[in-house]
């Protein structure tokens, strides 16, 4: 499959998903959302694929925002009839159980910080720079920004960042808890790709589940949390996997996955 602005290769079971619109910036406008439906879509419903790299093209940007030319004619009313920006959420999120990781390679700046934000976890070029700037343009964070980056920063610099649009550095943005690591710009894609391929050989079925129980600590009571993980704990006991993986350390040797 190809597409107009991103470009998907698979490298053994890691899909790397590049956005590929360099000139903009990888500006994020309905063509790019149109693509990375598609190819996420693609690979959650790829058995063979287990974990995927989203970054950008470019030495600049991983992405400068939702496309500020695209959206400066468009009338309120279409806005919220299309309800453009949910369906990043919906299937980005929602509906991609599989894990990914966004390499950040530059400026992530609205919908790219919260692009960024959308995945598991972010790794960074020291050159990254995150960002919610849109009171700028009169506007306000639509794709989660003023919610995932609270969540993850906290309310002080989250409502800083917001009200001044100040651009965090890599190294504040893992000191802060923004990105999980940073790492030299060189180097990026090779340890996304590394990390993508280290969690792609991890026994499927408890892949999935640990994203859901860390994801479902935003959502629930911590009562709520721990039993939903006790649950899904006791769930994981029964697969094949479980069996596997317990006999291959004891036997000391490498698991062999069923994902069942
Ligand atoms: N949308 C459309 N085009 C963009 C863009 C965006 N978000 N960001 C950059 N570009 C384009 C520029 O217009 C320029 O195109 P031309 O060469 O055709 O003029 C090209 O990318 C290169 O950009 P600059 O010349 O501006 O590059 P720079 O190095 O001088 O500055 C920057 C880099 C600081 C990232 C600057 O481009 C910038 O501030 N971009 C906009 C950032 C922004 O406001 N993002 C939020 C968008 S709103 C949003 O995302 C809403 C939401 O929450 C969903």
């Amino acid at each position: 499959m190809t597409y107009e602005t991103i470009t998907v290769e698979h490298r053994d079971a890691v899909t790397l998903i590049t956005l590929n619109r360099p000139k903009a910036l990888n500006a994020l406008n309905s063509q790019v959302l149109e693509d990375l439906v598609s190819a996420f879509a693609a690979y959650e419903a790829d058995a063979g694929q287990r974990c995927a790299v989203l970054t950008g093209s470019g030495d600049k940007a991983f992405a400068a925002g939702a496309d500020i030319k695209e959206m400066a004619d468009k009338p309120a009313a279409d806005f919220y009839n299309e309800d453009f920006f949910s369906r990043w959420t919906s299937h980005l999120v929602k509906t991609t159980r599989k894990p990914w990781i966004a390499a950040v390679n530059g400026f992530a700046l609205g919908g790219g910080c919260e692009l960024a934000m959308m995945a598991d976890f972010i790794i960074a070029s020291e050159n990254a720079k995150f960002g919610q700037p849109e009171v700028k343009l009169g506007v306000a964070p639509g794709m989660g920004g003023s919610q995932r980056l609270t969540r993850a920063v906290g309310k002080a610099k989250a409502m800083e960042m917001c009200l001044t649009g100040r651009m965090m550095g890599a190294e504040e943005a893992e000191r802060s808890g923004l990105v999980a690591r940073v790492v030299p710009h060189d180097t990026l894609l090779d340890e996304a790709l590394k990390t993508a391929t280290a969690i792609a050989a991890m026994p499927p079925m408890a892949t999935v589940a640990n994203k859901e129980m860390v994801n479902a600590a935003f959502e629930t009571t911590l009562d709520q949390g721990l039993v939903m993980e006790r649950r899904i704990f006791q769930i994981l006991t029964a697969t094949e996997d479980k069996a596997e993986g317990m006999a291959a350390f004891i036997e000391k040797r490498e698991g062999q996955w069923k994902g069942r």
